[in-house]
């Protein structure tokens, strides 16, 4: 396991970091992870409640199990980790944060440069008229509908769609660039976001790894604990540093 003091040299040796974070990260925020033990996908198969062609036959089951993996936009705080990230950004070193999320923690955490890969919860929109709702309150449980009569369907990718292009093109740009990668609190697994952790390492960066249980084989450096404690720690060595 590496230090925290170690990790720090690093980062401010090379100045060039991108964070990819996973659900991990949102833990201490209140948000279930998917994976873990007792993990959303261990009580429902994804590709029945969170798959497009299943919301397109059937919205109401994507809507029935919401509430049980995240509520609505304004009711989650960054924690800990999410704060550290931007404070990592504000001392100039890292770069951008790339995030599986769909919370929209990283922004409301004060970072500037979130790629947000699979989508946001801040919007909705109509599948119908397109019209867009921002930070929409939805209930729980059951579908909600636009003014004009159609479904609405959250901005967020789900199973069998495509990722939004220009954020993945970006994603892949910082991630041949930069000089190191933090992967927080991610199963990587989930392609294409699993792929970006080798292409770091294929363009001659080291990838550390902060997870309690790691899980990334090829990572250079591991701190195998919670990210809420584990970044603010980093940070607290970074600023002795700079
Ligand atoms: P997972 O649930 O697959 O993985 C969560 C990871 O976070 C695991 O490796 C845990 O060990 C780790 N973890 C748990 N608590 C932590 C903590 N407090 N601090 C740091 N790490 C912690 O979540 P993701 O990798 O984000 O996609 O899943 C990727 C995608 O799969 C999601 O974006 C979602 C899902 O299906 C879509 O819905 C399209």
């Amino acid at each position: 396991m590496a230090t925290y003091r170690e990790i720090a040299e690093l980062i401010v040796e090379e100045k060039a970091c991108v964070a990819l974070t996973g659900a991990g990260i949102s833990a201490e925020s209140g948000i279930a992870t998917f994976r873990d033990k007792g993990g959303l996908w261990e009580k429902y198969d994804p590709v029945v409640y969170a798959s497009i062609d299943a919301f397109r036959s059937d919205p109401s089951k994507y809507w029935l199990i919401r509430g049980d993996f995240i509520r609505n936009y304004d009711e989650y705080a960054p924690n800990a980790g999410h704060l550290a990230l931007a404070a990592l950004e504000e001392l100039g070193v890292l770069k951008h944060v790339i995030t599986q999320n769909i919370d929209g923690l990283h922004r409301k955490a004060g970072n500037r440069n979130v790629i947000e890969l699979h989508g946001s919860l801040r919007e909705i929109h109509c599948l119908k008229c397109r019209r867009t709702y921002l930070a929409p309150k939805v209930p729980d449980g059951t579908p909600p509908y636009c003014d004009c009569g159609g479904v609405l369907k959250p901005n967020t990718v789900l199973f069998g769609e495509q990722l939004p292009p220009q954020a993945l093109e970006k994603a892949y740009r910082e991630t041949a660039n930069c000089r190191l990668m933090l992967l927080v609190g991610t199963s990587a697994v989930v392609q294409p976001a699993a792929s970006l952790p080798y292409l770091a390492k294929r363009s001659g960066a080291a990838v550390v790894e902060v997870n309690p249980e790691k899980a990334f084989d090829a990572a250079d450096y591991v701190i195998a604990e919670k990210a809420a404690s584990a970044l603010p720690e980093i940070v607290a060595q970074v600023q002795q540093l700079i």
